[in-house]
């Protein structure tokens, strides 16, 4: 399967660390991605339970439940709907929500299926209602309803299916209609890595590209990577060029720590956008509470990739926090920044 027909997400913002990935990185992607279930760093959770699902699958001969899998941005939800369709000898068909206008896309590429193949369908959440529907229906029965003809004329013909496996990923579960949700049989959230796990994922990515990492300088850049093995690979690349171009090519701490100090990510994993927001928030409206289109104008930019790229990462570490009269900053957030938040007016004296 290419993986050019995996359809780009907006990610808004251009920092090093937001959680997306373009085209680039797409390719870069593809080099390092794990091929089968025992190369998946981490998630041993959902590793055990997908294993049973497919070995159980396999020795029945049979197609497995549909998956859904849900979790954050690079945390490998596209990894293991490619490794499923791997460890399952099956050829991958790919989609996604967005890429879905009309239900007639979706019958179309339902009714071309073959016997066994796994229909990875990304950004499910994004689907429209009456693509949805005919989804339902198409997962349970294997069945499909083909329109022929138009308006008074028209009539649905039943297609049957050969089975297949429907493989769902989103990022947002919870808005996921409960009878979509209630179609697969299992159902697998990802969630944030360890630091040793991310440790393990970069050795692994070093080796396939071939460069001498130190564990030292693997430790800095897996705790620079906020729990997210996309974002420890791009910091890696940016290690491997500062140590190519200006250290002798080893990846040592020195070279992740001067390397990381350059793309301005921070001890904590911070980029220039987390802190200028965080910056904005303390010294400017003195710790909030501020709306986002306000924090937004103040660190010049759009509201929405302030809040999808900066702010889920700063509520994460608890620096900043959400009230109803807007976002406040947090006693960590001021010490992030080597600031002490004012005492509140109420409590002074005099
Ligand atoms: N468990 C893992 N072990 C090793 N590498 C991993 C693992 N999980 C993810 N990666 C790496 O991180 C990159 C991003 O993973 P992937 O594209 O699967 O994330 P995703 O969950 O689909 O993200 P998105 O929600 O943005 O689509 C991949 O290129 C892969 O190399
Ligand atoms: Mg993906």
């Amino acid at each position: 399967m290419a993986e050019d027909e995996l359809v780009p997400e907006d990610d808004g913002g251009q920092s090093l660390v937001r959680s997306g990935a373009d085209d680039v990185e797409r390719a870069a992607e593809a080099a390092l991605r794990p091929r089968h279930l025992d190369e998946f760093v981490g998630q041993p959770v959902v590793r055990e339970q997908l294993s049973l699902v497919l070995q159980s699958a396999l020795s029945r001969g049979r197609t497995p439940d549909h998956v859904l899998l849900s979790g954050p941005p690079g945390l490998g939800k596209t990894t293991l709907a490619m490794i499923i369709a791997a460890e399952l000898g099956a050829s991958l068909r790919v989609s996604s929500g967005p890429a879905i206008q009309h239900a007639g896309d979706l019958a179309a590429i339902l009714s071309s299926l073959e016997e066994g193949e796994v229909l990875f369908l990304d950004e499910i959440h994004r689907l429209a209602r009456p693509a949805e529907e005919l989804l339902y229906v198409a997962m349970e029965d294997f069945r499909v309803d083909v329109v022929v003809g138009k308006g008074a004329g028209a009539s649905a013909i039943p297609l049957a299916l050969p089975p297949f496996t429907v493989v769902g990923a989103t990022t947002r579960a919870g808005l996921l209609p409960a009878p979509l949700r209630d179609r697969f049989g299992f159902t697998g959230h990802l969630d944030f890595y360890a630091d040793g796990e991310l440790q393990r994922v970069l050795m692994r990515s070093a080796g396939l590209l071939g460069v001498p990492l130190d564990v030292e300088a693997a430790a800095e850049i897996a705790s620079r990577s906020r729990g997210t093995p996309r974002i420890a690979n791009r910091l890696l690349r940016r290690v491997r060029d500062w140590a190519e171009v200006r250290g002798d090519g080893r990846l040592s701490l020195a070279a992740a720590r001067a390397a990381l100090e350059v793309y301005e990510v921070d001890h904590r994993g911070l980029d220039r956008l987390d802190r200028s927001v965080l910056t904005a928030l303390c010294s400017r409206f003195g710790g909030g509470p501020v709306g986002l289109t306000t924090l937004a104008v103040a660190v010049g930019e759009e509201p929405e990739t302030v809040e999808t790229v900066a702010e889920p990462f700063l509520f994460r570490e608890g620096l900043i926090a959400r009230t109803p009269r807007g976002r406040v900053a947090t006693a960590d957030g001021w010490a992030h920044l080597g600031l002490t938040a004012p005492v509140p007016t109420g409590t002074l004296f005099g």
